[in-house]
């Protein structure tokens, strides 16, 4: 076989894998998402958000084992119960997606400005449900809804509705008796009516029946609507004038990836055939062999077979890396998922982050973006080392920095004040800079960071400063809820046009790096919506007013800094910082002023963040007396910020 014969192949293989992929149906699509209004109190947040996300890290594995996870963390008032659940009919694979697409959407009820502390959400493939009190034994609740269609049935409507009653009532005494699953159908002349039902898993027979026992009634209001769902805190019972259910006997163990096989066979000609039928051989053989070794993941030991030597991780590579992702190699928490370390079978050190976010579209974009992504290359940024796409969860894996991160190191348990002297403070933000202004200008993708704050800046064995989770911002849908903006910066960071027209631009990087510079010059961080008397911005600013400006440097430096450098690196900050986008330099011009290449602007106005009505307000350069006085609430990071927390809660 020629390379370049067999080079084609293995394309041929992915393509097939994708197309197998595709053809299958998740039924990731919403029926309802119903959130409680019970919020929880601003001071136990973070500690429910903790709590929260930790459920959402242990419930996929298990979901993706035994397609369904009841999983319960926290105590007290705290305590976060959480339960997900496959439909029975669909395939694994589909199971996988659709829950993850699941996990994502449920965010929306989540505690972030509400801190809602309860929410369901149906899909018709599967469901998710969290909340603050213990559920496990609920089948029925308040919170119940029947949802119809917006169409109505084309045709005879009275067959119709005598079709779905008939459905129904056996549907729900089919299910209780079946493990708590039915499907079926029924169907007169030329009128057919499909349905599934299902109990979840907790939920036992006679407390399916109890479930069940209003859907006779409650579905019947639907007709003459093509579709019906009841949506209950114990049972799903669906039925439509569409078959959407799987009900071929072995659902999921591959057959739906011969059957797509098929389906390309019979629609492809000439020399094109040729190739396929015999890449089609190579699969089935190499199916066969696979198939002996490990049944269940073949789709990503096959992808890891053809690209091995690429960006292509195995998940079970990845899992056995991290030691099945246990706590004590957990590296830390962001808003986009957890990061862990891991030790792969080479012995090489690598952090893998594991993504909160995870959606079909993610089998389309991201190998895209993982693939051009990874062709950037920086001694200032993290390098992104490959990614996994084909477990239960998608991956990324990094290169390992060593020294954690700024935030850590300023702000952390044991006050690194040794290693971040003047020389440090200086190279972090120069090299900062530098691998901004290589995103935004020398990329060929020219990337817009959006989330710059001290916590992504890591540090390496040299205390060299490399910006983390750059790109990543590229895979949030473009806007869909507030959610992604949230998820995606860190309030406190964030530029005004960005808050509050959500206008992005370079300049918004260029922003968050000002805030930066000035949180490290100063080692105190810009709480700016804390009651505390002012945001360290503020205080620079009034500082720089009464021409003072050297007065805001960490006291922690005991003076042992260059005096023109650190006015300059401040004054660069207030520079960033600037209202108006348009005033703020680009990152090429501000390594320039770093390095003194160029000459600092006399900065205007910066914007101030009003702390109890998020607006932006003006403060002016008269110093106010609190403002002068920098040592009060310093480095506390605030429990009660709630923005905080949520991005990295610690
Ligand atoms: C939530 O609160 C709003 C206003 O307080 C109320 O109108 C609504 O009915 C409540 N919903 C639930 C499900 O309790
Ligand atoms: C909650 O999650 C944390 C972090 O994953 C874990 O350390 C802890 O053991 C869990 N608690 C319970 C009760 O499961
Ligand atoms: C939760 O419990 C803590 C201490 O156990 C208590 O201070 C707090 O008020 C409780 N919150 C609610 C909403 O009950
Ligand atoms: C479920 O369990 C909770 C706590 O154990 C209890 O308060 C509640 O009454 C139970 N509900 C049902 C329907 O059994
Ligand atoms: C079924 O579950 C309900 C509620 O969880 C419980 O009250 C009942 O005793 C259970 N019945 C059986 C037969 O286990
Ligand atoms: C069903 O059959 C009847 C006559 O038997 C016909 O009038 C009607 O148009 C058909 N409906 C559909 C949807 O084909
Ligand atoms: C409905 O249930 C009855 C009795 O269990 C059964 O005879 C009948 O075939 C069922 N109909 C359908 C459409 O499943
Ligand atoms: C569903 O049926 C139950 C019991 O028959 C009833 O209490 C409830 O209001 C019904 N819900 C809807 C949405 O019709
Ligand atoms: C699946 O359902 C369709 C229509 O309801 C039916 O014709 C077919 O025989 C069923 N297949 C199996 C394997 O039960």
């Amino acid at each position: 076989m020629s390379p370049t014969f067999f080079f084609s192949l293995l394309c041929l293989f992915s393509l097939l894998l994708l197309l197998n992929s595709a053809l299958s149906d998740p039924r990731a699509t919403q029926a309802a998402l119903i959130c409680e209004n019970d919020t929880a109190p601003a001071a136990e947040r973070t500690a429910f958000v903790a709590n929260f996300l930790a459920t959402m890290d242990a419930v996929t594995p298990l979901v993706s084992r035994q397609r369904y996870a009841a999983v319960v963390n926290g105590s007290g008032n705290l305590t976060v119960y959480t339960f997900g659940e496959c439909m029975k009919d669909l395939s694994q694979q589909d199971c996988n997606l659709c829950f993850a697409k699941c996990k994502t959407q449920v965010l929306r009820c989540l505690p972030f400005q509400i801190g809602t502390r309860g929410g369901r959400l149906f899909f018709d493939g599967c469901y998710i449900r969290y909340d603050d009190t213990y559920f496990f034994n609920q089948s029925v609740s308040a919170e119940d809804k029947t949802v119809c269609g917006t169409a109505n049935y084309q045709g005879n409507q009275g067959v119709f509705g005598d079709n779905v009653v008939e459905l129904v009532r056996n549907l729900s005494t089919e299910a209780p008796r079946r493990d708590g699953f039915a499907v079926g159908t029924v169907t007169r002349g030329n009128t057919s009516v499909y349905g599934l039902a299902q109990c979840w898993e907790f939920v036992n027979g006679s407390a399916c029946e109890e479930c069940l026992a209003g859907s006779v009634k409650n579905l019947s209001s639907c007709v003459p609507k093509e579709e019906g769902r009841l949506l209950n805190a114990g049972c799903y019972l669906r039925y439509s004038n569409q078959k959407f259910y799987d009900n071929s006997t072995d659902s999921g163990q591959g057959n739906s990836g011969n059957r797509s096989l098929a389906v390309i066979l019979a629609t492809t000609s000439g020399g094109f055939a040729v190739l396929v039928t015999a890449s089609a051989i190579a699969f089935f053989l190499r199916k066969r062999q696979l198939k002996k070794r490990r049944e269940r993941k073949q789709l990503g030991a096959l992808l890891e077979t053809v690209n091995k030597s690429k960006l292509n991780f195995s998940y079970e590579v990845l899992e056995k890396a991290s030691n099945y992702f246990h706590n004590s190699n957990k590296l830390g928490q962001g808003g986009s998922g957890s990061v862990y370390k891991g030790v792969l079978p080479d012995g090489k050190v690598v952090a893998i982050k594991r993504l909160f976010f995870n959606t079909t579209q993610w089998v389309d974009h991201f190998f895209n973006e993982v693939n051009l992504i990874s062709g950037i290359r920086h001694k200032n940024l993290v390098e992104l080392l490959g990614c996994s796409i084909t477990g239960p969860e998608s991956l990324l894996v990094y290169e390992y920095v060593p020294n954690q991160s700024v935030h850590d190191n300023l702000f952390g348990g044991t006050k690194n004040v040794l290693q971040l002297c003047w020389g440090s403070r200086y190279r972090i933000i120069l090299g900062t800079a530098e691998g901004l202004a290589y995103l935004h200008e020398e990329s060929n993708l020219r990337i817009i960071h959006r989330d710059i704050k001290l916590s992504n800046i890591l540090l390496d064995e040299d205390y060299e400063p490399k910006i983390a989770d750059f790109g990543l911002a590229r895979l949030f849908p473009e806007d869909k809820t507030h959610i992604s903006t949230v998820i995606a910066g860190t309030l406190g960071y964030m530029a005004p046009e960005y808050i509050t027209r959500g206008k992005l631009t370079e300049k918004a990087d260029v922003y968050s790096f000002g805030v930066l510079v000035i949180e490290v010059v100063c080692g105190r961080k810009n709480n700016s919506y804390t009651q505390s008397s002012c945001s360290v911005l503020q205080m620079v600013w009034s500082l720089y007013g009464a021409g003072k400006l050297i007065d805001a440097v960490d006291p922690s430096l005991e003076g042992n800094f260059n005096v023109e450098e650190a006015s300059q690196m401040l004054q660069i900050g207030l520079v960033c910082v600037q209202a108006s986008a348009d005033l703020r330099p680009s990152m090429s011009t501000v390594v320039k002023m770093i390095t003194r290449n160029h000459e600092i602007p006399q900065p205007k106005q910066p914007p101030f963040i009003n702390s109890t009505s998020t607006e932006i307000g003006r403060g002016g350069p008269t110093p106010s007396r609190e403002c002068r006085s920098q040592q009060d609430s310093n480095t506390q990071s605030s429990g009660n910020d709630m923005t905080e927390s949520w991005i990295e809660p610690r």
